[in-house]
């Protein structure tokens, strides 16, 4: 079965060479020095300044939080990967729901003032499938009602837009490099900070709220990354531009052969493409069944993502049905970006599409 996501695995020897590092220097975790490399590597590859290296995306999130204090309600979206509204709801916070535009498949500005209440201390946007948001907007919006901004970037790897890191935008930017993303750690993310003085307190919190002499400094979880994860990432990130060849070669076959059948999300101006996934929209959810389907019997197994609608969890209060959210949640399927099968996948869906519409 060609699944959605495949586990990149970077030239084994390298990854080898690391792993003997790592027994010769008997350092396993704790700030070792492939974190410190990979930290480094990453901030000048990405072009950001404060980065670290922590355990995974869903941690980076709720770290976030706590650095920046969040308090009351937060603002987010209903189309993004459980962990964005469950890191809220961990904290102790309540999320509260702005629906997406139903063309970039992120949260809507011209929506959000709606949403706001006094209680309202920062803002969670999400870069869908790694399309940039409405930064500017969002950035106004958060300047005058005072609100924080934390931007789940986790699908937005090398992202520009204006031509710079997407990552340095917001206080906080979160980005994951679990095992199923392009650029991965095996398990992993990175927070990029804004502010100095906070990014000092990360390194410090991320450790139990340790500093350097072992006094406790402040409330800390732990949240490090360790050193095989390092070694991977510093594996992947040598071949990354291979990877994103391949996956602009896949996408770029996609949209070409699929514009006319499907929708396809609208990229956000003066953004660039992350090539993380390739999400199609069907015209309604018994087409996407049958396209679903069609594409099982060839044993390619596409993903219904992100499904469900979060504003449908179990344990958030429901205020407002996110219609755009569930909308888009009952009829887009990810197709996979990493088998050359492109032309195979065009051929079914273009045919189910053709039996059905006829
Ligand atoms: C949009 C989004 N946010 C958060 C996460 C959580 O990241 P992690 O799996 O590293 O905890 C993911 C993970 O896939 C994600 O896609």
């Amino acid at each position: 079965m060609v699944n959605v996501s495949k586990v990149y695995f970077p030239d084994k020897q390298k990854f080898l060479n690391y792993v003997e590092k790592v027994y010769e220097s008997g350092w396993l975790t704790n700030n070792g020095p492939l974190v410190q490399e990979l930290e480094k590597r990453l901030a000048k590859h990405l072009g950001v300044k404060n980065l670290l290296c922590v355990s995974n995306g869903t941690t980076a999130l709720q770290l976030s939080y706590k650095l920046l204090q969040l308090k009351g309600e937060v603002i987010t979206t209903p189309f993004s990967f459980v962990a964005t509204t469950s890191s809220i709801k961990w904290e102790g916070l309540d999320p509260v729901f702005t629906d997406i535009d139903p063309e970039t498949f992120n949260i809507d500005p011209v929506k959000m003032e709606k949403s706001l209440s006094v209680k309202t201390s920062a803002i969670v946007p999400v870069h869908v499938f790694g399309n940039a948001c409405e930064i500017e907007e969002i950035d106004r919006i958060a300047k005058k009602n005072s609100l924080k901004v934390i931007y789940d970037a986790s699908h937005a790897f090398d992202v520009k837009y204006k031509n710079e890191s997407i990552l340095n935008y917001g206080d906080i930017s979160v980005i994951s490099f679990h095992a199923t993303k392009f650029f991965h750690t095996i398990e992993g993310a990175a927070i990029v900070v804004k502010d100095d003085d906070l990014y000092e307190k990360a390194k410090i919190v991320r450790n139990f709220g340790l500093d350097d002499q072992n006094t406790v400094k402040t409330l800390g979880i732990n949240a490090k990354m360790n050193e095989l994860e390092a070694a991977m990432g510093l594996c992947v990130l040598d071949e990354i531009d291979t990877i994103l060849a391949q996956r602009k070669k896949s996408h770029d076959y996609y949209a070409a052969h699929l514009k006319d059948y499907v929708q396809l999300q609208r990229i956000t101006k003066d953004a660039s493409q992350s090539y993380s996934y390739f999400p199609i929209v069907l015209r309604s959810e018994e087409e996407l069944e049958n396209v679903r389907n069609a594409l099982l019997a060839e044993a390619v197994s596409p993903r219904q993502y992100f499904y469900p609608s979060l504003d449908t969890l179990p344990y958030v209060k429901l205020r407002q049905v996110m219609r755009n959210s569930r909308d888009i949640a009952g009829r887009i399927l990810v197709v996979p970006m990493h088998s050359g099968i492109e032309a195979a996948v065009s051929k079914i869906i273009i045919e189910t599409l053709h039996k059905q519409r006829r």
